[in-house]
């Protein structure tokens, strides 16, 4: 139950923990932040987190755990094989999930190695609401393609569509009977779909998939990942979920998908990976791989303390005291940015705020990106890390053209429970700064292009001198500010 202000206007989410542990940050001076991202060839991955503010790259492994799971971590059970932390680990997914087959993986891609290499022949189709980017790499590893399915609402930037994630039914259908059957490997369904602003599936939806699956003989799969803010958002905004206890979501979605998988950086807020399923004969075609990958099929290469916390982080994710944190400081943050203004995805879903970084430069072309300009402008403006997740993120084809985004966006992920709103009201704040001053955004170009995962190493600089003076401009408005 939400708590309600006595003054309406006063209103914001409220927290249900307090914080008994802090860690030092600290904000360079503007001339220096101007210098760092420039060494960081304009890549926010490269940067160093001492010189970061508020690092909003990502919610995985870094949310913060609660007093229970720091507990649980310490009593756990190292032993090569056969570990008690294995048993709790199982013991815990069998309460959230109602499944008794459990394979452990180091975190949730090679979770996705196993499956693709299990279950993708050369030749085949996945079919997705949407690919997230290691997903896709494993499949097309496999010799596979990857198809995305998603509702065409999906990608309306801003829509008062509560599902965006959704699967375009009657596409699936089509696509299965145009590729035949045996030639679809799986289907997976992405929760909390990352790439096009961790928008929500609806239960309805999900259900929909699985009968579609099971009526054409094709193994359904469910990338769990992003499933507890997915969850909150069925509870809130389905109405067939609003009495359902979280519990029995997942009991049912388990009931009905034939794999499930995460990464446990997300669900379960610690590290690794898990993947589960309900009929032994799915984890059977997989096991033999976690021994040649990962490790014995107690640890699956994840710190038995890790799992400890993992076990303990699962049975909280049944606790909407905890799970709505997310959610609601995105929207929070979501709301502020779009009442002044600032292009964001909406209705606001998991993972982050996502602006709407195209809108900002509208017209900067794909090849100058958008969404790292705007990223680089960001982290200059107040020390803000965030991440591009438009066509940069992209992989270049064979031939070497590019294939350009369809939606340009800077990811601001609001790990849970590490930032406060006053945070959260300074991130808003420098954001409105940038959109104010967006005429100063200009284009990257490319110093260094790795071929692959060109994201996470590539470097760039700006095109001209912009940078320069949007450091002079926030001189200029902020005085000596930091
Ligand atoms: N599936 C989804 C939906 C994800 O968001 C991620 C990771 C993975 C799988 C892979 O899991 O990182 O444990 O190997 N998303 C991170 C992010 C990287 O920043 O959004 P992993």
């Amino acid at each position: 139950m939400a708590v309600k202000f006595y003054q309406a206007q006063n209103q914001v989410p409220l927290e249900m923990h307090k914080v008994r542990m802090v860690q030092k940050l600290s904000l360079l001076p503007v001339e220096e932040r101007l210098k760092k991202i420039q060494e960081a060839g304009n890549n926010t991955f490269l940067l160093q987190n001492r010189d970061i503010y508020l690092d909003m790259l990502t919610d995985s492994g870094v949310n913060a755990m609660t007093d229970l799971q720091m507990a649980a971590s310490m009593r756990a059970d190292d032993s090569y094989a056969g570990s008690e932390t294995f048993t709790r680990v199982k013991n815990a997914v069998k309460e959230v999930f109602g499944t008794d087959n459990v394979l452990p993986a180091h975190q949730g891609r090679a979770c996705e190695n196993i499956l693709a290499s299990a279950l993708v022949k050369p030749g085949q189709v996945a079919l997705m609401n949407f690919h997230f980017t290691t997903t896709k790499a494993h499949v097309t590893r496999m010799g596979g393609t990857v198809e995305e399915l998603v509702a065409e609402k999906g990608l309306a930037p801003q829509s008062d569509d509560p599902f965006k994630g959704d699967f375009d039914l009657g596409k699936l259908r089509a696509t299965i009977e145009e590729k035949g059957a045996e030639n679809v490997a799986f289907v997976r369904v992405e929760a909390g779909t990352n790439l096009i602003g961790g928008q929500p599936v609806s239960l309805e939806n999900m259900l929909a998939v699985t009968d579609i699956c099971h009526d054409n003989n094709i193994i359904s799969v469910l990338d769990a990942s992003l499933l507890q803010d997915n969850v909150y958002f069925m509870k809130t905004r389905e109405a067939r979920c609003k009495y359902m206890d979280i519990k029995s979501i997942y009991h049912l979605l388990a009931d009905h998908f034939d794999i499930i998988y995460f990464s446990a950086r997300k669900l379960g807020f610690a590290k690794g990976g898990i993947i589960t399923s309900k009929d032994a004969k799915y984890t059977k075609m997989m096991m033999e791989y976690i021994p040649l990958y990962e490790g014995f099929l107690t640890y699956g290469g994840i710190d038995v303390r890790t799992m400890e916390a993992m076990a303990q982080g699962l049975y909280e994710s049944l606790d909407m005291e905890y799970i709505n944190q997310g959610p609601e400081f995105i929207n929070y943050l979501a709301k502020e940015l779009h009442e002044y203004g600032v292009p964001v995805i909406l209705p606001a879903g998991g993972l982050g705020c996502h602006l709407n970084a195209g809108a900002f430069v509208p017209d900067m072309p794909h090849n100058e990106y958008p969404a790292a300009a705007v990223a680089a402008a960001l982290y200059i403006a107040g020390g803000i890390r965030g991440m591009e997740r438009g066509t940069l993120s992209e992989q270049r084809n064979p031939d070497g053209t590019e294939p350009y985004s369809e939606l340009e966006l800077m990811r601001l992920a609001v790990p849970r429970r590490v930032y406060t709103l006053s945070q959260l009201k300074y991130v808003a704040d420098r954001v409105k700064w940038v959109w104010d001053n967006r005429e100063l955004i200009g284009g990257l170009e490319w110093v260094e292009e790795p071929s692959v995962l060109r994201f996470f190493f590539g470097r760039l600089k700006e095109k001209g001198y912009w940078q320069e003076q949007l450091a002079e401009k926030f001189r200029k408005d902020f005085g000596d500010s930091l």
